[in-house]
């Protein structure tokens, strides 16, 4: 994986990376996909007439999505994983390319949108936030995962003294050590504030991956870590510790409706 900078922004650049092999296929995340899975299936609305998946990569999650809208856009910056989603859906989905911070979209273009798995590489949610709203129509769907500052495995290397990271300080962090620009995390409560201040009102709210654990995959089957995850992802969304957090949210109209 390659990482450039654009402008002030970061632009995590996935061309020439084989996301899918790398990441999903050769990685034991069997459960993670499926509790991106059964919260999406939760999440999204049953029916939606034009919809976008926003850094949707080479398409993992089209099988959640494509039964469900009558127009299916994946929008993503690595042409590399646009081409394998055109190569694996065809003429079942239009591919973009572009930079989330200039979406390449018209005002209120989409009634459904998800973003799933990519904010931590973005720097300025307040200008992400922002483009999501201005291609949304008002009363359109977005179920947008969010990657936690504030959750268990921080706060116990925090409070042991193994990260100088403080998951309570609602400020943005940036994990450097995973790589030269960071990986950025956000508190809950700053990114809510962020949802309402760009004119998005929160539906509904799941907490996922929450048993996303080496010793945990060690000791279940991915069975049961699945069966454990659906039960877990509405009454744990109220304390919101886990590495994601999936928000439903609706664009509310000037009026505030
Ligand atoms: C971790 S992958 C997630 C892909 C997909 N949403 C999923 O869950 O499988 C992050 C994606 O964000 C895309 N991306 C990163 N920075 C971007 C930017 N500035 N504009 C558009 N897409 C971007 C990458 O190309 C990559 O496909």
């Amino acid at each position: 994986m390659y990482f450039m900078k654009k402008a002030e922004k970061v632009v995590s650049d996935y061309n020439g990376y084989d996301y899918k092999k790398i990441f999903w296929e050769d990685a034991d995340r069997k459960y993670e996909d499926m509790a991106d899975r059964l919260a999406i299936r939760k999440l999204l609305p049953k029916k939606m007439k034009n919809f976008v998946d926003i850094a949707g990569g080479y398409g993992r999650l089209a099988k959640e999505y494509l039964n469900r809208a009558e127009k299916v856009t994946i929008f993503d910056y690595s042409k590399t994983e646009l081409a394998d989603a055109k190569k694996e859906f065809g003429d079942r989905i239009s591919t973009k390319q572009g930079d989330i911070y200039n979406l390449p979209f018209k005002d209120n273009t989409f009634d459904g949108m998800i973003m799933v798995r990519a904010t931590h590489h973005f720097k300025d949610m307040k200008k992400v936030m922002s483009e999501l709203n201005r291609v949304l129509k008002p009363g359109g769907i977005l179920v947008i995962e969010v990657a936690n500052k504030r959750t268990l495995p921080k706060m116990f290397r925090y409070w042991f003294k193994k990260s100088k990271v403080n998951p309570f300080d609602k400020k943005p962090s940036n994990l450097k050590e995973l790589n030269g620009d960071g990986f950025f995390n956000y508190h809950p409560k700053y990114i809510e504030d962020l949802f309402k201040k760009q004119n998005f009102e929160i539906l509904d709210v799941l907490s996922v991956s929450n048993f996303r654990s080496q010793r945990l995959k060690k000791m279940f089957k991915t069975k049961t870590l699945v069966k454990m995850e659906k039960a877990a992802q509405k009454p744990l969304s109220y304390v919101r510790f886990a590495p994601s957090i999936y928000y439903k949210l609706v664009k509310l109209d000037k009026s505030g409706k």
